[in-house]
């Protein structure tokens, strides 16, 4: 427990202050940079508010950000009562927050498997992806869109992989095949599976908003 404690604190503490760092530089100063996560704050609230113009517009648009956003909203409530109890208390997950991430997971796992359907062609790697990979191996020069582009699709295609592991961690540890060892290495390992797909998810939404959202022409070729 002290060491997934220890590794889950250190990660997002890393991560974060990445992030931060990359705000910093693309908007020079830290009142640009909370202006700027305020707005993005207002985006569901928007997407709401439009909801009729968007519908009129393009149905198959609405659907992909109306359950991109109610993924990230429960996955947030997920990765909020896992690791809150984990990270403060240095305690496993029980009582109300167990009862609220049980009865979340559920709408996880059918609002990601739509997320998958609905984004997956869209998402899917071109040739210039991979010669957007071949390129950065090879050292030669990148536009910097070729390159968010690909960290954009991988981060998805990593989310969905990832999941698997997440939900049958749990599945499996409903069935009397494992002891006690066997189960406590399952919520280990969920724990693990939950911790990476944080920080691929997290990195997935800061590219969104911060890079992708900005020039979507740029970055989705259908
Ligand atoms: C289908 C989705 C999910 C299901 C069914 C599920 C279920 C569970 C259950 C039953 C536990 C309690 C295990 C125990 O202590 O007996 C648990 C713990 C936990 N879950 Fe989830 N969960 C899901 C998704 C997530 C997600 C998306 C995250 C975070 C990103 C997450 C993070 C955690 C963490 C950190 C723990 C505590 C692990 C520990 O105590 O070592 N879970 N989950």
């Amino acid at each position: 427990m002290t060491l997934f404690r220890t590794i889950s604190g250190l990660a997002l503490l890393l991560l974060f202050a990445a992030l931060a760092y990359d705000l910093k530089r693309q908007w020079k100063n830290w009142n640009a940079v909370r202006e700027f996560l305020v707005s993005q704050m207002r985006l569901p609230l928007l997407v709401w508010q439009k909801r009729q113009a968007l519908l009129a517009e393009n149905i198959l648009l609405f659907a992909r950000r109306i359950v991109f956003l109610l993924t990230v909203l429960v996955f947030l409530l997920l990765a909020i009562t896992g690791f809150v109890p984990l990270l403060v208390l240095g305690d496993h997950l029980t009582g109300i927050l167990l009862v609220i991430h049980v009865t979340v997971a559920p709408l996880f796992a059918l609002s990601l498997s739509a997320l998958a359907l609905l984004w997956a062609h869209r998402l899917r790697f071109l040739r210039s992806d991979g010669e957007a990979v071949r390129g950065l191996i090879n050292n030669r020069y990148q536009e910097k869109e070729n390159i968010i582009r690909f960290a954009w699709k991988t981060c998805f295609w990593l989310v969905s992989v990832l999941s698997l592991p997440l939900m049958l961690t749990v599945i499996l540890g409903l069935y009397p095949l494992f002891g006690t060892e066997g189960e406590e290495v399952l919520i280990r390992l969920h724990g693990y599976s939950a911790l990476f797909l944080m920080l691929v998810a997290i990195v997935h939404l800061y590219l969104t908003i911060a890079y992708v959202k900005q020039s979507p022409e740029q970055f989705v070729k259908e």
